[in-house]
């Protein structure tokens, strides 16, 4: 399989690339409207081609571009079920292998960031999404979240997964790009080690995050597989517009 790790510098985002070497097949999880065309250009130089888009949930903080991408490339729409997302193509769910080519992702429902939200098994790795993150998680305080749905989403779920299992998350706002199941298990600062329900519950309570600033925008635009507002104001018209000079990876 190749595989790549590009990153959306607007929102902090990591959009994965997986290709099947034999179909030259392609599918990009969690790709962002600012950077489609680079995303396109990566899997140009790679020959391969993209047929799917594959979301994680309903996202709050950037637009996918996976509408964009169909009407370029022709891909089709992934989203989860649970997502409720009338224009996909097709809907993921909780048991159900999703293949193309020779790339077998296992989807794994993990709500608790969101209602919707699922990670993804694949060939050794965990692309987490929002629910766990490097030494964290996403926030729990928005879109039906629930801290302790997320507990044992990634407790009972993720830290099932082997040792060894990589962990590739849909964002670091650090610039750090990989972490393993054994690394998180132990050490993540919030629900790592032998952190109890009660004490995440806290952490999470008193993060005291202020209201994501995109969110308005971004929850009904993905609902439509990623449409920007045309009232959108001028600070945030960076989330909507092409990015100049996108970086590479
Ligand atoms: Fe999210």
């Amino acid at each position: 399989m190749i595989f790549r790790q590009l990153f959306e510098p607007v929102s902090s985002t990591y959009t994965y690339l997986l290709g099947c070497e034999e179909t030259g097949q392609a599918l990009l999880v969690d790709p962002v409207l600012p950077t489609w065309e680079r995303d396109l250009a990566a899997l140009n130089a790679l020959g391969l081609k993209l047929a799917f888009t594959v979301e994680t949930h309903v996202h709050a903080d950037h637009i996918t571009s996976a509408l964009q991408l169909k009407r370029e490339a022709g891909s089709r729409i992934a989203y989860p079920a649970p997502s409720a997302a009338p224009c996909a193509d097709l809907r993921i769910e909780e048991g159900r292998e999703f293949r193309l080519g020779s790339i077998a992702l296992q989807p794994l429902f993990t709500p608790g960031h969101t209602d919707d939200h699922f990670s993804y098994v694949v060939d050794g790795r965990a692309l987490t999404g929002d629910a766990l993150l490097i030494d964290g998680c996403g926030r729990t305080d928005f879109q039906n979240g629930d801290a302790a749905t997320l507990y044992r989403s990634v407790r009972e779920r993720l830290f099932a997964l082997p040792d060894d299992t990589l962990v590739y998350p849909a964002h670091d706002y650090q610039q750090r790009r990989v972490s393993t199941i054994a690394q998180e298990r132990s050490r993540n600062p919030r629900l790592g080690g032998g952190r109890d329900l009660a004490a995440f519950e806290k952490i999470m309570r008193e993060l005291e995050l202020p209201y994501p600033k995109f969110i308005d925008y971004a929850v009904p635009g993905n609902r439509a597989c990623g449409v920007c507002p045309p009232d959108i104001a001028e600070n945030l018209r960076k989330y909507c517009e092409k990015m100049e000079d996108s970086p590479q990876g």
